[in-house]
Formats: C-alpha cells, structure tokens, sequence
C-alpha cells in the first residue's frame, strides 16, 4: 500500500512516518526538501501541480500541512486560506487527477470556533471532505485533535493535560488507525484524551482537586505541592465514542498517567529535573 504524507517533517507527520515507515511503502512530501531514506516529493501544496506530481500511485494521502491556533497573531487571513483551504482544495484535485481512493484529513476541535479564520478554514476543509467523497467516492478519514503543540517542558505538558490538551503520541496513533481503516467511508473524529473522571469527580474538583486527586494516586497532593503544578479550576469529560468504536482509538495519556510517571521519578530522585525537560 503505498502512502503520501504531506507536511512530513511537521511534528505530526513526523511521528506518524515512524509508526507507519515498516508497514507501508511510504512517499514522503513538504515545501522544504526533507532528509529521508523514504521516497521524497519536495511539493508546496498551495501548487497544484506539485500535488498532483507528488500523489501520482498513491492509494492513501494523509494531509497535514495548516497554519494553525499558535500562528492565529502573525499569519494573515490570505496566508491561512492559500495553505489550509486552498492546500486542501489541491489536494483534492490531485486525488482525483490519480485515483487516490483515500484521504486521512487532520482537522481541528478548532472546527468548531468558526469566529477565527483557523476554525473556518478546518470548517471549509472538511466540507471539502464531504464534497469529494460524495462526487468522486474518496473515502476521507477526518481527525479533529485537541492542541498538541509542543510543550515547553514536562511541567507545562502535564498542565495542559488539565486543558484542552492531548499527547502527540496518542494523535500519532490515531492517525495510524486512521490510514488502517478500511471501514469508513466519510467521517469526522474528536482526537481527545480520555480522563479517569466520574460525574462525581467533576463535582467536588472546583472544591476539593486533591481528594479526587488522591483516589487515583496515593500522594498526589504532596507531588503537586511539591513541584509547583498549577491545577485547573475545572474538570471536565470528553467523549471519543465515536473514534473508539469506529477506529479503536484508545488513548494512553492523561494527567493521571503523568502523575504515576511523576511518582515514580520522584522515588528515583530525579523528577525536578526529568520535569524542566521536554
Ligand atoms: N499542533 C496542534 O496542536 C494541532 C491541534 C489540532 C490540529 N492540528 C492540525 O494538525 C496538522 C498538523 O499539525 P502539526 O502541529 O504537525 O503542524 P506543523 O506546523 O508541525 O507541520 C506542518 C508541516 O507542513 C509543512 N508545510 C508548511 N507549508 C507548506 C506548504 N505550503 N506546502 C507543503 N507543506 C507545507 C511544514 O513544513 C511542516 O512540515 C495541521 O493540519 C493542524 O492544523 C494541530
């Protein structure tokens, strides 16, 4: 089966050529040139025919490239219209102009802020989706991930893990599932972590976080007191019913796997430091 990944060297794309690079035969594309043992296809996908150069014998394209939130204050409105939705658009033709049966998208949660012009252009991209499923049949996988941005060190990581956050290796899995998939035609997924959270934990948070804190790990108080981790004022639950059933999607990350790994390091000695890392 052979594989184009657009925006390779991304921090997305990257992580997913490893997990995939001993199961298919993968064709590796960016608008810089990339240092690769795979096939590679320098292609800017605001070019059409870069695209439709880089996708030719393809059977699955997995489409990365977007400004995202992050670039929101120092990217005009053209700059994320030519690359996400023109991009998308492109990559579209290029499917058809080749045959390529199968798109896996990656979308945004930011789908559903269209008050910015990041969630705008992951609306029209993936109406893009829709569209060329329904007048060309391509089967299109779309992912709707939570902000996985890379963090400044493992302090700011596990706070996120209280936000909108989710690891990039459970995002990297999914988007392997994703190009795995062969029973889904056309359909949008939530890429969430999965908390441990009962209604009941939810409650008491806003009034009491270490008593919830302290069911799942014996401690827990005395290690965010210790290593300074600012706790959210709120918690909530997320929904990846759809994602699970459908794709398997089970993601292995959340605040309290990070408390564990914290524990843990701190019985070792060396969890200040292990937390300022990356
Ligand atoms: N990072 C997040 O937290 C997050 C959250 C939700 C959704 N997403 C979405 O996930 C996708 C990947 O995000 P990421 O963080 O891995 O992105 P990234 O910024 O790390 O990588 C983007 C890649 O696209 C390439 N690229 C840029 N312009 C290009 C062009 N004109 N032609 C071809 N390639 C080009 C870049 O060189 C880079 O390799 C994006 O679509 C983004 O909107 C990201």
């Amino acid at each position: 089966m052979n594989v184009l990944i657009t925006g390779a060297s991304g921090n997305l794309a990257s992580g997913v050529v490893e997990s995939l690079e001993d199961r298919y035969e993968l064709r590796l594309s960016d608008v810089a040139p990339v240092v690769t043992k795979h096939q590679f296809v320098q292609a800017d996908v605001r070019r059409r025919d870069d695209l439709i150069r880089a996708a030719e014998g393809m059977d699955i394209i997995l489409h990365t490239p977007a400004w995202h939130g992050i670039h929101l204050g120092s990217r005009t409105q053209s700059d994320f219209w030519e690359l996400n939705v023109d991009g998308t658009f492109n990559l579209f033709q290029a499917a058809v102009a080749n045959r390529v049966p199968k798109v896996v998208w990656i979308s945004s949660m930011a789908v559903h802020s269209r008050d910015n012009i990041y969630g705008l252009s992951k609306f029209v991209g993936e109406e893009l989706c829709q569209f060329y499923h329904r007048t060309a049949g391509i089967r299109c996988i779309m992912l709707r991930p939570a902000d996985f941005t890379p963090y400044r060190n493992r302090k700011h990581y596990a706070e996120r893990l209280l936000h909108g956050g989710v690891d990039r290796r459970d995002v990297i899995a999914a988007a392997v599932l994703a190009v795995a998939n062969e029973t889904v035609d056309c359909e949008a997924f939530a890429i969430l972590r999965q908390d441990p959270w009962t209604p009941d934990d939810v409650q008491e948070w806003p009034h009491d976080p270490f008593a919830v804190l302290e069911r799942y790990v014996c401690g827990a108080r005395r290690l965010v007191e210790r290593y300074g981790l600012s706790l959210a004022g709120r918690i909530g639950t997320s929904d990846i019913t759809a994602a699970n059933a459908k794709l398997g999607y089970e993601p292995h990350h959340n605040f309290i796997t990070f408390l564990r790994e914290l524990a843990e390091r701190d019985a070792l000695g060396d969890a200040a430091e292990w937390l300022q890392q990356r």
